[in-house]
């Protein structure tokens, strides 16, 4: 069998770092953290710590703003992923940087996980969000280092156990909000992957059918059109507006689907991966009735 890749996570320790971090290292990958000293003892994040430990995973100290720590962790690795958020989104020159000092590396993956920034039509200041992703991705293709783009869309995660209700910890079951009048498809996980796999494909009006059919019940749909989810966001402080603005982009925009996928730019992933069986909108959604 041919020897695996060492991957190294920056931000491995986040909201969505640790599910890839836990997938790279149960795929036998021997994977490294970079973490810092602090998180390491800090109670909070004990559990994933330990989870990380029981998965024989390499902890190498340091900080993305220590460059001789971030140098030395990526000599030990062949693939970094940065899954910081979206404090440090904008420093990620800096793993760039690194990545050209120590000059082994033969892929990267930015931090993406979400729209296709090169592909958005969003409002500020989702836009600015959106711009610095971007302003990473010409970066790299500067540089010429090797990478890839994952742009995964909706984490299921986010948007499903409510059915993008702001505020709510469960579905709806009476009334359910709907921003804009015709709602694109959109839900969907180089080069670059697109996640939008076609069973998780579907409109805000067939998700809410869907859910209607589990719980049999008909809900009173209350449209919200553009002009007031624009006004919404420019009344809304940080950071509801620009959870706000990204809503827009993907819901009233339809940017997860408004766009072919071009084999010059990407690949669906369940083009690339069709022995991986994902999970449903469908399946997901029986957890909550
Ligand atoms: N598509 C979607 O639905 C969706 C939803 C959410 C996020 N996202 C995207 O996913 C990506 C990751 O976001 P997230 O919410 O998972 O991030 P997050 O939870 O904020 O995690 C950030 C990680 O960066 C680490 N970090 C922060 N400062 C650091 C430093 N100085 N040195 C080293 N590590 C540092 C943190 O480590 P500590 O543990 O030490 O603090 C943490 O592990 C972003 O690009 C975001 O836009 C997409």
């Amino acid at each position: 069998m041919a020897s695996k890749s060492k991957i190294l996570f920056i931000g491995g320790i986040g909201y969505i770092g640790k599910f890839i971090f836990e997938a790279s290292a149960k795929a036998g990958h021997p994977t490294y953290i970079l973490v810092r000293e602090a998180t390491l003892s800090n109670s909070a994040k004990s559990k994933v710590i330990e989870n990380f430990k029981a998965l024989g995973v390499n902890f190498v100290l340091g900080d993305l703003y220590d460059h001789e720590s971030v140098v030395k962790a990526i000599k030990q690795v062949h693939v970094v992923i940065s899954t910081v958020g979206h404090a440090q989104l904008a420093d990620q020159g800096k793993i760039i940087a690194a990545i050209k000092e120590a000059g082994n590396v033969q892929r990267f993956f930015p931090s993406e996980f979400g729209n296709d920034v090169d592909r958005v039509h969003a409002v500020e200041p989702a836009k600015s969000v959106f711009e610095t992703k971007a302003k990473i991705r010409r970066a790299v293709e500067a540089e010429g280092i090797p990478y890839t783009y994952v742009s995964s869309n909706f984490f299921a995660g986010y948007f499903l156990p409510t059915l993008n209700q702001l505020g709510a910890s469960s579905p709806p079951r009476e009334k359910v909000v709907i921003w804009a009048m015709e709602i694109p498809k959109q839900f969907s996980t180089r080069k670059m992957t697109l996640g939008r796999p076609p069973a998780n494909t579907i409109s805000f009006n067939e998700l809410v059918s869907l859910w209607e059919k589990k719980i049999g019940k008909t809900l009173e749909r209350i449209y919200v059109p553009e002009e007031q989810l624009l006004k919404n966001i420019q009344e809304a402080a940080v950071p509801l507006n620009v959870m706000l603005g990204v809503r827009h982009s993907a819901f009233v925009k339809g940017d997860h689907t408004n766009f072919e996928i071009e084999p010059s730019f990407g690949v669906e992933t369940t083009a690339l991966y069709p022995d991986v069986k994902y999970t449903t909108v469908d399946d997901y959604l029986n957890r909550f009735v």
